[in-house]
C-alpha cells in the first residue's frame, strides 16, 4: 500500500485520473465538478482527490511541473493504484497565428527537447510520443459539440520555460508543431511503456506569436473550465 510519492489507500483512486499541473487546480476542479470527493493523497502537497462526475468514479491529481514530475506519478498511479488512463488537463504557450488564447489544443504527438528521452537511447532511434487515438478523436469531437475552438497535432514537451535563445521556438514552429508545455512526453511515454492509456488537453494560456494581450486569472479559469469538462465527458 502506497508508493514512495502517494500515500493513498489501495482502490482510492479511480480507473481515469485527471491530472492538472497545480495542486490548487485539482482541487478547484474536485469541489467544482466532482460529488462526494474525498482527498485521498497528500504527499509534498501533491495532492489527489476522487469522486463522481454523472455517477462515474473518477480522481484528479496533480502532476508538478516537467517531465520527472509527471513521470514519477504517472509511473506510481499506473503501476501501484491500477489506473488505466490518465489525461493531462494543461495549459501551453501557441506557437502559430491561428491559435488563440483559451482554445484547446489535443496533442495527438509530442516532440521534446528533454534529456528525460535519454534513457530511450538504446532504441538507436528517436521514439515518438503519441497520445491515444481513441479518447484524442472523443475530445476532438467533443470540444465540437461544446463550440469551443479546438486544433489537432503535435506539440513541443520542452524543458526549459526560459529559454536562453528567444528565438529557439521558431524551428519547431515551422515543423507545424502547435504549441509547448512540459510534460506530454513523459506522460505518454510511460503509458505506452506500461502498456496504459493518455491524452494531453491544452489551453492556450499565452502565444509567442502575439504578444499583444495576456490572460487574467480569471479568463484562465474559464478556459481551463471548458477544458476540464470535454476531460469529464470523454473519461472511461
Ligand atoms: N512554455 C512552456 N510551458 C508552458 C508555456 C510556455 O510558454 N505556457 C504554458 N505552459
Amino acid at each position: 500500500m502506497g508508493t514512495p510519492h502517494i500515500n493513498a489507500k489501495d482502490g482510492a483512486f479511480a480507473k481515469t485520473v485527471l491530472m492538472p499541473g497545480d495542486p490548487k487546480r485539482a482541487e478547484w476542479i474536485a469541489k467544482t465538478f466532482l460529488t462526494d470527493v474525498e482527498k485521498v493523497t497528500d504527499v509534498r502537497n501533491i495532492w489527489g482527490f476522487t469522486g463522481y462526475y454523472n455517477g462515474k468514479k473518477i480522481s484528479v491529481m496533480a502532476s508538478g511541473m516537467g517531465h520527472p514530475s509527471i513521470g514519477i506519478y504517472s509511473h506510481e498511479l499506473f503501476t501501484g493504484y491500477g489506473v488505466e488512463t490518465i489525461i493531462r488537463i494543461g495549459t501551453c504557450g501557441s506557437y502559430q497565428p491561428n491559435i488563440k488564447l483559451f482554445d484547446v489544443i489535443v496533442a495527438i504527438g509530442s516532440s521534446t527537447d528533454s534529456n528525460w528521452s535519454a534513457q530511450f537511447n538504446l532504441l538507436g532511434g528517436t521514439y515518438s510520443a503519441i497520445g491515444d487515438f481513441d479518447l484524442a478523436v472523443k475530445a476532438r469531437d467533443e470540444a465540437r459539440n461544446k463550440k469551443i475552438p479546438v486544433h489537432v497535432g503535435q506539440i513541443l514537451s520542452a524543458d526549459v520555460f526560459y529559454d536562453d535563445n528567444p528565438d529557439a521556438w521558431k524551428k519547431w514552429a515551422r515543423l507545424g508543431v502547435l504549441g509547448v508545455e512540459m510534460e506530454s512526453y513523459a506522460l505518454y511515454t510511460t503509458a505506452a511503456k506500461l502498456g496504459k492509456k493518455a491524452l494531453c488537453l491544452l489551453t492556450v494560456s499565452d502565444s509567442f506569436t502575439d504578444h499583444s494581450r495576456i490572460a487574467t486569472v480569471e479568463e484562465r479559469q474559464l478556459g481551463l473550465a471548458q477544458m476540464v469538462k470535454v476531460a469529464l465527458e470523454i473519461a472511461e
